[in-house]
């Protein structure tokens, strides 16, 4: 990693087996802005007190800030790229944006962890926010999607990670940081499986159960990994960096992804998604929206750990 950066917050931390996804509109008023902003210099102590009691459980916390938040709460400057969720797609097959100024990304390897950050964190913000959506993931088998099929296999790895996930130079007030988009997904499992495996993995455009990528020849133009592999002005593939995890309620039929996906400017996630709802070339969709529908949308810029403490201290203009 680059040591001129500032640390970050835990953005590159290693996949766990659960995570608690919490986004939260603030309250309208001024004192609900000063709660939050001293809540900023308290998220890693909180952290380091409930990590601390499982040291094995890799406890970490990733809080990010949405554009609709960022200058009530802290004012100028503001993160070069950060800017509300932009909608893509048609009706029936749409990303859309849903309400959200903060999301919490927490994650460790057992729930109870997890579960406890939350309820402090909370604790600490009190009537300052109302909580909008909260999902808690879990990892299905052998780092499986809902849908059956191993997730995260194309992830950047050792210092691709840093270097496609942090700002560097090119905001230098911001560098250290991360953005983040987040959509939860509901999926038609009746749909889905009723499609033969060989189906399946055309829409993927892997394997099943031994996550080999398909050929060239035989991979279809409008499968999710052909719409989602995109690559930079000079060549080089555009890498983000994804930790999605199943969740649902199968008593209710709820059958879910949550995506999260980190990245150190919006464009390349953004490419993605008008790749899958739109199309490449337009028109030729993502054949797994098919079988997924987006229920919610936000975008959200992640300050470095040292900015984050440093937020506490801000005033707007
Ligand atoms: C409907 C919810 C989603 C599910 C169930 C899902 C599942 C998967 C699976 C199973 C893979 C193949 C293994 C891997 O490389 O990870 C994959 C690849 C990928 N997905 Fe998704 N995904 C979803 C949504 C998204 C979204 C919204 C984006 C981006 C905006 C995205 C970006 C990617 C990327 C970049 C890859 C790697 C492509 C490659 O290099 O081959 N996914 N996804």
């Amino acid at each position: 990693m680059n040591n001129d950066i500032p640390e970050p917050q835990a953005v590159c931390s290693p996949i766990t087996s659960s995570a608690i996804f919490m986004v939260a509109t603030l309250a309208p008023d001024r004192d609900a802005l000063h709660t939050v902003r001293e809540w900023c210099a308290d998220i890693a102590g909180l952290t380091r007190s409930v990590g601390k009691r499982v040291p094995a459980g890799n406890l970490s916390c990733v809080c990010g800030f949405a554009a609709s938040a960022w200058d009530q709460l802290f004012g100028g400057p503001r993160p070069a790229a950060l800017h509300p969720f932009r909608e893509f797609g048609v009706e029936g097959r749409r990303a859309p944006a849903t309400p959200g100024d903060i999301l919490l990304h927490i994650r460790a390897d057992q729930m109870d962890l997890c579960f406890e950050l939350a309820t402090q964190l909370m604790t600490a913000l009190g009537d300052a926010v109302k909580v909008v959506d909260e999902v808690q993931g879990f990892r299905y088998f052998d780092m499986r999607s809902i849908v059956g099929f191993v997730d995260g296999t194309e992830n950047p790895v050792g210092r691709q990670v840093p270097k496609f996930t942090l700002i560097g130079d090119e905001d230098p007030a911001f560098s250290g940081g991360s953005y983040v988009l987040v959509q939860k997904y509901l999926h038609n499992m009746t749909a889905w499986n009723a499609l033969p495996v060989e189906a399946q993995e055309r829409v993927i455009g892997r394997t099943k159960l031994s996550d080999i990528e398909l050929g060239d020849e035989v991979k279809p133009s409008n499968s999710h990994s052909a719409l989602t592999t995109i690559t930079g002005a000079d060549g080089e593939e555009l890498k983000i960096l994804r930790d999605n995890m199943p969740f649902g309620r199968p008593g209710a039929g709820e059958f879910g992804t949550y995506f999260i996906g980190y990245a150190r400017s919006p464009a390349p996630i953004e490419l993605m998604l008008e790749n899958m709802f739109v199309g490449r070339p337009v028109g030729n969709y993502d054949r797994l929206l098919d079988f997924s529908t987006a229920v919610t949308g936000g975008l959200f810029f992640v300050p470095s750990a040292e900015l984050l403490e440093d937020l506490a201290e801000r005033t707007p203009d």
